[in-house]
């Protein structure tokens, strides 16, 4: 297993020799922005799990990353092929940007993306939006996303890497075009049952674009089974569940699990750099001026995470056990996300009054039971603020993945911490060590935040042991991911159906023409 990023190099170069490696996802790694001083740059780095994982791979490995120019400074940053070198202090990969028009923005990636297929994989059908026109644009920029890749691998052997719920359809594009490129996908997060999914009026499309992959990927074995359930009833793919492979239209995907993960080394480094221990000094001195213990959280502002759920618990905390009021302190990140979206701008000033109810409540002179930090943080700070606190609560009520889980234990230097971590949030199934607790209750997490306090300190230590020890990184979660995905483009290389579309076809729609598919059965 590997634990040093340059182990990848070799590895990628073994399961796909020659071939350039290409990585495909709405966000980007890295933004520009004009800065305060006319006419410079700042660079900043978005929120997110899916970025954060992805951009220590590319800077391991090299490659392209192929991803929408989000950034007001994008267009200055880049050259006249659309690509600037990243990341600045050190560039180490080409990133390609793709261009998003207002309307494009509107309906392909807060429309269909944020507005559809967010919520429905995240079991919140009630906040989908169905609209055609948000459709029509999410096909027309999967295109373009489809184009640039193409354009990027012309007359080149490559292994493109697609990630997550903004691209389903792009995968298929592309194989129309070049049936002898490898390709792979990651879900980052939840795959919903079929009842769900069927909901979506488009099921059976977006199924076809995933499936024209030699890999799908997600963080769980459900998500995979969903998919194949989805695949087999809502788009006819013949399953065989026990290969983990749908078989349409005489291409095979081979369909698995694999958890994702964090750089430990970046956060364990962050965590005890120089200077640390004075900053945590002074982190209790201004959040905690009585003393006693600090509770984190660090989440998008999403609906999915469950920030309601958390402050109820804690206000239970507070009325229940009064003991704790000026000796428990909770830090909540809340990163701002999509809030052009309604049902996000609402969730934030719901987060606000309920926050700010709670400390009028409890709150004393110099103590303040809650403080919301509505702002992203770097690396170095965030791992400082995990080590300092004493619990770190989770209480995502669906979530792929959740990275922050797997952040607060490798940054627990001193390993005097507890992490309470939400039953439904898809790192509980790997991290079997930590307090799970149920968002939907909050008197039971009350009561699990108190038992945490309350732990002797042995006990504490020895439990975060355990966890750190069984803490798998980033890398190992590649070198699987890479071992699947090179024996799913060997297999399908040897049943590579001849090349399907010709240039007219896809203008015209290709693979997406009304009628070229069976529409959906269920
Ligand atoms: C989740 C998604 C990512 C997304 C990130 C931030 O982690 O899986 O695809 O990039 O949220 O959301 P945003 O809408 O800002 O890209």
């Amino acid at each position: 297993m590997p634990t040093d990023p340059k182990d990848l190099g070799p590895l990628f170069r073994e399961m796909f020799p020659d071939r350039r490696f290409v990585v495909v996802s709405n966000r980007e790694p890295y933004e520009h922005k004009w800065s305060q001083e006319v006419g410079e740059m700042e660079v900043r780095r978005p929120a997110g799990g899916l970025t954060s994982a992805l951009d220590p791979l590319l800077q391991a490995l090299g490659g392209m990353w192929v991803a929408w120019g989000s950034g007001e400074a994008d267009a200055a940053a880049v050259d006249s092929h659309h690509r600037v070198q990243v990341p600045p202090e050190n560039p180490s990969y080409t990133l390609r940007r793709v261009w998003l028009t207002h309307h494009d923005i509107h309906r392909y990636y807060l429309g269909f993306s944020n507005q559809f297929l967010w919520p429905l994989c995240h079991l919140r059908p009630d906040l989908t939006r169905v609209r055609s026109r948000y459709w029509e644009r999410y096909r027309r920029v999967n295109r373009r996303f489809a184009d640039a890749v193409l354009e990027e691998v012309q007359g080149k052997d490559a292994a493109i890497w697609f990630q997550d719920y903004h691209l389903a359809l792009a995968p298929l594009l592309v194989r129309a075009r070049r049936p002898d490129l490898t390709l792979a996908h990651f879900w980052h997060i939840p795959f919903p049952p079929i009842d769900i999914f069927r909901l979506a009026p488009q099921a059976g499309y977006l199924l076809r674009g995933m499936l024209a992959n030699d890999l799908m990927g997600f963080h769980l074995p459900i998500f995979a089974d969903n998919f194949l359930r989805c695949a087999k009833r809502l788009a006819g793919a013949e399953v065989d569940w026990e290969a983990r492979t749908a078989t349409l239209d005489g291409h095979t995907c081979q369909v698995g699990a694999f958890p994702i993960s964090i750089d430990i080394d970046q956060f364990r480094q962050a965590a005890q750099a120089d200077g640390v221990e004075e900053q945590m000094q002074r982190i209790r001195q201004r959040y905690a001026p009585k003393g006693g213990a600090i509770g984190i959280g660090v989440d998008r502002m999403d609906y999915s995470k469950g920030l309601p759920e958390k402050f109820k618990a804690l206000e239970f905390l507070w009325d229940r056990y009064p003991e704790y009021r000026e000796r428990f302190t909770f830090i909540q990140v809340a990163v701002p996300s999509r809030s052009d979206i309604e049902a996000y701008d609402d969730l934030s000033q719901k987060v606000d009054n309920q926050v700010r109810e709670i400390n009028e409540r409890f709150g004393t002179g110099d103590w303040r039971p809650i403080h919301l930090i509505k702002q992203s943080l770097p690396v170095d700070r965030l791992a400082i603020l995990y080590r300092t606190a004493d619990v770190c609560m989770i209480s995502s009520l669906q979530d792929g993945m959740n990275l922050v889980a797997k952040e607060y234990v490798a940054s627990q230097i001193d390993g005097n911490g507890v992490l309470l971590l939400s039953l439904f949030a898809g790192a509980a199934e790997e991290m079997t060590e930590a307090t799970h607790i149920n968002p939907y209750d909050p008197e039971g997490c009350a009561l699990r935040i108190r038992d945490a306090l309350t732990l002797p300190a042995e006990l504490r230590k020895a439990g975060m042991r355990r966890q750190q020890e069984a803490l798998t990184g980033i890398y190992d979660w590649m070198d699987d991911l890479f071992h699947a995905w090179g024996g799913a483009a060997a297999g399908s290389a040897a049943a590579r159906p001849p090349r399907a579309a010709s240039g007219d076809d896809f203008e015209n729609d290709g693979p997406f023409a009304a009628g070229a598919w069976a529409s959906e059965r269920t």
